[in-house]
């Protein structure tokens, strides 16, 4: 949720820091702040209200310099967003940054009081700052008074902390929460996502649940959990240096919508065969695993769900049984797993709480055969924690409202339906051709699509004076309907519900009046004719249709119906192209409606708290 990045090194280390949070804003945007220290051991600390650009002006006013820094970019959870309640926190020469949530705050912070200590914030992490403090006078080392004060906090933490008396290191820890430390020529960084850092290096060492680790300028330490000396792989990320910037794109929205085609291109790239999705691009062991599956179980949060919504029609189609559940809600029930199940894990960041803690419970509790994450991003905590691993290649997402990364996740799915359908002999080979040459065209259609941008414009200016909106869509559109429906509610504020359109009549019927209007994802697939029947019981009541569809569907516009007509594309694919137009439609009725497009109120990008 909240952004860190810390770095040591033998210039001034502010620019870096500001740099690193403004790639990191879109995790979280109410406050900033950052804290450095000179070579004279003087701390200058700085903090603002709103956007990194308000510190950024801050420090212009009144710069602060130093060689070692934190920087936090946040997004509030324990207390208001205020300049009292923003990262850094400190406790005399001690300042903390601080991601996650600290679950047994109160009572540390009465231990604390009671000690002496004087609490400045409403935050959770404050006490982070004075245990540290409080531990430093009996420990020989900071490292050391950090190991003591995380084994004392419950909850989820991923932690940067410098003294002022020892300005040549900073010291992190991390559970629940990911931290990478970036290796520079002479100087170290660290940070909670490897897009911050990119402008100064590209190798990375991402820290695992219970490391804490000592960063100089000339070396790196890390010890896990027992204390033991550990060195996991440095990775050089493939990252493009350029992912954190907008081009000539008005939004980052807008640019990752229009990057569809080549982030779909990306995902395919290496992973089909001549007429083959190639099994082993899951794992080397996928074919054996895939050919014991007999059921799925796909789990989730927001975008991510919906795409395993699709997914699970493309499975049980295949007559291979698929469960797909909101992370939330299954990691507290007892759920029940079917007889050599794969347990499935969805998300674009590989870091929200919920799914990662449903990760955990499969593997560490439940009978699963196999975990596999479909993710965007290489080395986070699901990637890694999985037995397997299917990377959807979308290249970094900024904007809050998830675009590129939900047809990729999609893509994705597809293909390891096709690979399990194959493995298990419930697809023909023709019929994966088929598929396969379908995928291939896939990123053409997508242009096609994006072609029809100024029509849905247009369309978009009848929404911006509604305050309700109702999305409807049938089979694999449902879904759709609902990505569609969270689009636009999540960047426009304009209430937008979807429904399964064979339920209106069962109640949401009573809300249709000329001020409610109705969008409808109408391919011509099998369904039509019931959705068609949908659509009069709406224009029957003086409802207003916004109809995305295809010419065989022969929807006409007229008195109550406006139509958008996409190109023609297979019953399998449709689910992905149909998407485009409705996050074009929410991009642009935002606009419209002035809203903050790729930081909407409220919201953060990565989920990594309960
Ligand atoms: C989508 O636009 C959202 N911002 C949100 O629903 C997101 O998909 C969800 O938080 C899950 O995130 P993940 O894919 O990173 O796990």
């Amino acid at each position: 949720m909240c952004g860190i990045v810390g770095a040591v090194a033998q210039r001034d280390v502010a620019p870096i820091l500001v740099e690193g949070l403004k790639r990191l804003e879109y995790r979280g945007y109410d406050s900033a702040g950052l804290a450095v220290i000179d070579r004279q051991g003087v701390m200058g600390c700085l903090r603002r209200i709103g956007k990194v650009r308000e510190l950024e002006d801050a420090l212009g006013e009144k710069p602060v310099q130093g060689g070692t820094g934190i920087a936090h970019t946040r997004w509030a959870t324990h207390g208001e967003p205020s300049e009292r309640n923003a990262h850094p926190h400190t406790s005399d020469d001690i300042s903390v940054v601080h991601n996650g949530i600290i679950e047994n705050h109160e009572e540390l912070r009465e231990q604390l009081q009671d000690l002496g200590y004087i609490f400045a914030s409403d935050t959770d992490t404050e006490v982070i700052a004075h245990l540290v403090h409080h531990e430093r006078k009996t420990s020989t080392t900071l490292l050391e008074a950090l190991q003591k004060t995380v084994v004392q906090l419950t909850g989820a933490y991923g932690t940067v902390v410098i003294d002022r008396r020892e300005p040549d290191h900073m010291v992190v820890a991390r559970s629940g929460s990911p931290l990478v430390i970036g290796y520079g020529i002479g100087e170290h960084y660290v940070a909670s996502d490897q897009l911050a850092l990119l402008p100064v290096t590209r190798r990375f060492q991402y820290l695992e649940e219970g490391d804490v680790a000592e960063i100089t300028c000339g070396k790196v330490e890390v010890y896990d959990r027992n204390g033991a000396l550990v060195q996991h792989e440095i990775i050089d990320s493939d990252l493009d240096h350029e992912a954190g910037d907008k081009g000539s794109y008005r939004h980052y929205m807008l640019k990752e919508i229009f990057e569809q085609p080549e982030a779909i291109a990306n995902t395919l790239e290496g992973r089909l065969t001549e007429a083959h999705v190639a099994v082993e691009s899951f794992g080397h062991n996928a074919r054996e695993i895939f050919s014991k599956v007999e059921a799925i179980q796909l789990i989730a949060c927001g975008t991510s769900y919906n795409a395993g919504m699709v997914a699970r029609n493309w499975f049980e189609d295949m007559g291979i049984p698929c469960r797909v559940e909101i992370a939330s809600e299954f990691r507290y029930r007892k759920a029940f797993v079917a007889e050599n199940s794969l347990f499935v894990t969805i998300s674009q960041s590989g870091e929200t709480a919920d799914t990662l803690a449903s990760l955990r419970l499969a593997k560490d509790e439940q009978g699963f055969i196999h975990t596999l994450s479909i993710c965007n991003v290489p080395g986070s905590s699901m990637v890694r924690e999985s037995d397997m691993a299917f990377m959807t290649r979308a290249g970094a997402e900024i904007g809050v409202a998830s675009t590129k990364a939900f047809t990729t996740q999609l893509v994705s799915l597809l293909m390891l339906v096709v690979a399990i359908g194959r493995c298990k002999n419930r697809l023909s080979e023709s019929d994966e051709a088929t598929i396969v040459a379908e995928l291939r065209e896939l990123p053409g259609v997508i242009r096609d699509v994006l072609q029809q941008k100024e029509a849905i414009t247009e369309l978009s200016e009848d929404f911006a004076d509604k305050h309700h909106s109702l999305f409807l869509g049938r089979g694999t559109m449902y879904p759709i309907a609902m990505e569609g429906a969270l689009k636009l509610k999540e960047i426009s504020y304009i209430h937008a519900e979807a429904y399964a359109a064979g339920e209106l009549k069962h109640g949401p019927l009573a809300l249709i009046d000329s001020d409610m209007p109705v969008v409808v994802v109408a391919p011509n697939n099998e369904l039509l004719e019931k959705l068609k029947s949908n659509m009069e019981e709406v224009r029957a009541r003086g409802g207003q249709l916004y109809v995305f569809s295809d010419p065989r569907a022969m929807l006409v516009a007229g008195e109550g119906i406006k139509v958008i007509t996409l190109t023609e594309v297979s019953d399998l694919l449709a689910p992905i192209v149909y998407t485009v137009p409705l996050q074009l439609l929410s991009y642009d009725v935002a606009l419209i409606k002035g809203t903050d497009v790729d930081q909407p109120r409220n919201l953060a990008k990565s989920v990594t708290v309960e």
